[in-house]
């Protein structure tokens, strides 16, 4: 950051590098430190020293040569970062496997407490709430395991109208509650490349939040349509849509706006997405609903191993 020679020539180097003395760099042969910029710029600056010799083996003066290093040190850091990030997750889903085991023996035990010949109301009521939050636990490190596990690599080829339709199925018989209609206009017929369980399951978290975001009732429509290559599902609710100041963090693990949220949800529904190399948008505004948009490489024609 210095320019001119002017500005250096003849000068002593703490004249034009403030706080850098001769002395002290000529001492070490190799080194790194922080340094200010004469820009202001905190720096990380490397040097090398070496002496200049005549040819009597006289010292007549040093090189030294200096070279910011501010990126590869930034990279370094954050090459850190990623790997203990690595590092976490995997212990986190060991621990998450872990907790398999207990759970079950904890909600097997419950579940024995209830059959009780004759609990008291009391009793009943804490099994019940122990039974529920069990469950919950379950599906928290269900979720979590789904999030940190690699999505399978897969050969099956799939029919999206007949995914979205058995999932629109299950999930109107399983989730009752009021208002809430769902429309299914996804024609049968367009193939793509993934676990049929999988994509399943993104399509139920999707529709999950759908139904959480309109607790009064609304409509939920799921459309597809076909680009070239690519197979595109659109599922859109009427509820009360992603306030803009947080909509570019929806699909974090964890983040999550509700009391008994966990916030895997999307980030599971993100995670099956692009392991089939698809992607996942969304168009919202608070107040104003929510639509989800899936795209998918399909596959052209009716394949000959479809999996039903
Ligand atoms: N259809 C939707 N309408 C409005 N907000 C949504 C919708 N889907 C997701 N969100 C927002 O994204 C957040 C994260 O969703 P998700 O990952 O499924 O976790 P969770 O449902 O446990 O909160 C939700 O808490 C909510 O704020
Ligand atoms: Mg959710």
């Amino acid at each position: 950051g210095i320019n001119g020679e002017d500005r250096i020539l003849g000068k002593d180097l703490g004249q034009f590098m403030s706080g850098l003395h001769m002395e002290d760099l000529v001492s070490k042969k190799r080194e790194q430190m922080l340094y200010t910029a004469p820009d202001g710029r905190m720096v990380t600056l490397g040097f090398s020293s070496s002496e200049l010799k005549n040819t009597e083996e006289k010292t007549q003066g040093y090189i030294i040569i200096f070279q910011d290093l501010t990126e590869v040190k930034e990279l370094e850091d954050r090459l850190r970062t990623s790997e203990k990030m690595a590092l976490l997750g995997q212990l986190a889903a060991g621990l998450a496997h872990e907790l398999r085991n207990p759970l079950s023996a904890i909600s097997g035990a419950v579940e024995i407490l209830g059959s009780d010949v004759k609990p008291t109301e009391d009793n009943l009521r804490l099994v019940r709430m122990a039974t529920q939050e069990v469950e919950r636990l379950n599906l928290l490190v269900e979720d979590f395991l789904i999030l940190t596990m690699p999505i399978q690599k897969l050969t099956t080829q799939v029919d999206l109208g007949l995914i979205i339709s058995d999932t629109v199925e299950s999930f109107t018989k399983t989730i009752r509650r009021g208002n809430i209609e769902i429309v299914n206009q996804v024609e049968k017929g367009i193939y793509v490349q993934a676990d049929s369980y999988r994509l399943k399951q993104a399509v139920w978290n999707l529709l999950l939040n759908s139904v959480d975001a309109m607790p009064i009732g609304g409509l939920i429509m799921i459309k597809s349509s076909t680009e070239d290559s690519s197979a595109i599902i659109e599922i859109s609710d009427e509820g009360k849509g992603v306030d803009e100041n947080f909509i570019s963090r929806i699909f974090e693990p964890f983040f999550t706006t509700k009391e008994v949220g966990t916030g895997l949800g999307l980030a599971i529904v993100q995670k099956v997405i692009e392991g089939y190399n698809g992607n996942i948008n969304v168009i919202s505004s608070r107040g104003n609903g929510a639509t989800f948009v899936i795209t998918l490489p399909r596959i052209k024609g009716v394949p000959a191993d479809v999996i039903h």
